[in-house]
């Protein structure tokens, strides 16, 4: 008889694009997919090692699926993607009721290791591959609306920034064959689907075989269909060159929004990080974003608390927040992460206290900036891709425009997957509300 297989995702966008090729090829092997965590015979988890909490929430969760195997005892438990990838055999020696260990470059390998289980074997594959991209395989998509989805074009990371694990676990950069990431798309377009987000960890990168770089790629893409909307993530500072703005600013389908994460305001603290820009090089970015594309949101990641980092370092990153006004940001707090150049090399000599009170006064500059941010999309009239029913009633829908403001409204007549024209009567700080006007 067929397994069935239910699978928890954690951490990035990118995780969630792993699940649905792992969904893929279990399925063409002959499993059956449940979102009933009570009728299936394998559990997988899809894990993130980015931060250790993080990896706690995970073994918070395995400790629960481990109490579920007490009273179902062919239960299968899978430990998938960058824990499986960071602690290897680790997690089998050091617990008997998990069963499979994958990393993130061999889901090819999960039919053949799962068949290998049963009479309490354990199996593992964390091999990392210089090639694989899962180019062939069709993704069995996540989203409930059908409308936007993840692809993507480009797997880990050789920037090896001092405080991140990423390159470990994910291993090193390589990009995807546009021809596979168009036909993709164009399959995707087949299906109904609105929107897409490119992936990768430094989009800016991406290169195919030195034909196809990352604005050829985007405006590739953008041509196929003028309707359809495209959005990426992430972009890298000293990598993200105007040719990708120019192109932005050249294809209406092209959302204008990026993602380019900073880390810290202080060059002293971004050379620590080895991030190899400048707080002025990141500037001078920002004023090519502002100048090339004038309605272009702007969102970013921040560290509170790394290596070193003195209060006049945290202060340079409060006064960037405050110059630059972010529409949005991820806001962390440093967490030493096992065999990285920060863990080997430099001193995790910010106490507890004093990372969190400095990442509650960036998240509460933050906050002010995105409230007085929003205000200024009040009385315009932006066009939104219909996503979904709003959080609050049944009679609301929500979705984003083109600057990814998520703006709910009252549904009208429209439909999900809609295109409509919604004018902002007021504004929070994390959401837009109008109504649709003609
Ligand atoms: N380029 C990647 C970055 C992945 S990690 C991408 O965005 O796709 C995402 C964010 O997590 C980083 O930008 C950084 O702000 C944060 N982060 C990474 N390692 C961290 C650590 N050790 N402690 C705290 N935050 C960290
Ligand atoms: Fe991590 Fe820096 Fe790459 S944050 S994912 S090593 S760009």
């Amino acid at each position: 008889m067929s397994k069935k297989f239910y699978i928890e995702t954690y951490g990035c966008q990118m995780n969630v694009s792993d699940t649905e090729l792992v969904i893929s090829i279990l399925k063409s092997s002959g499993f059956i997919f449940t979102k009933n965590i009570d009728e299936t015979d394998i559990i997988f988890v899809n894990t993130c090692s980015v931060r250790a909490n993080a990896e706690t929430r995970v073994f918070g969760r395995l400790e629960f699926f481990k109490h579920k195997k007490k009273t179902k005892k062919h239960l299968l438990i899978g430990v998938l993607g960058c824990m499986a990838e960071r602690l290897k055999n680790k997690l089998l020696e050091e617990d008997k009721l998990i069963d499979l260990v994958v990393g993130p470059d061999a889901y090819r390998d999960l039919p053949k290791l799962i068949s290998n289980l049963g009479n309490g074997q354990q199996a593992i594959n964390v091999l990392l591959s210089r090639e694989e991209t899962y180019a062939d395989i069709s993704p069995i998509r996540l989203s409930e609306n059908k409308i936007t989805a993840f692809v993507s074009i480009m797997r880990g990371c050789n920037n090896m920034c001092s405080f991140c694990i990423v390159p470990f676990v994910r291993g090193r950069e390589r990009s995807r064959d546009f021809n596979s990431i168009l036909k993709e798309i164009k399959d995707l377009i087949k299906n109904g689907y609105k929107e897409v987000t490119l992936l990768g960890q430094n989009v800016d990168k991406y290169n195919w075989k030195n034909e196809v770089n990352f604005s050829q790629l985007l405006e590739m893409v953008a041509k196929i269909n003028s309707k359809f909307r495209i959005r990426f993530s992430t972009s890298y500072p000293q990598d993200m060159t105007d040719e990708v703005l120019k192109v932005m600013k050249k294809y209406d389908n092209i959302c204008k929004y990026i993602h380019l994460p900073v880390q810290s305001g202080s060059s002293e603290v971004l050379k620590n990080m080895r991030r190899g820009y400048t707080r002025e090089i990141y500037l001078d970015r920002i004023k090519a974003i502002k100048k090339i594309i004038p309605d272009c949101a702007i969102s970013t990641d921040l560290i509170a608390g790394f290596c070193g980092e003195t209060e006049e370092n945290h202060k340079e990153t409060l006064n960037l927040i405050t110059k630059l006004e972010f529409d949005f940001s991820y806001m962390f707090k440093y967490s030493e992460r096992p065999n990285t150049y920060a863990h080997k090399y430099l001193k995790d000599d910010i106490t507890k206290e004093i990372k969190s009170r400095r990442l509650t006064e960036i998240i509460d500059l933050q906050n002010a900036i995105s409230k007085k941010n929003n205000q200024k999309y009040e009385n315009k009239i932006f066009e939104v891709l219909v996503e979904g029913f709003s959080k609050k009633s049944k009679d609301y829908f929500f979705g984003r425009n083109s600057q990814n403001k998520v703006i709910v409204f009252k549904k009208e007549s429209s439909k999900i997957g809609d295109f409509v024209n919604v004018f902002i009567e007021h504004s929070s700080i994390a959401t837009l509300i109008g109504k649709i006007v003609n």
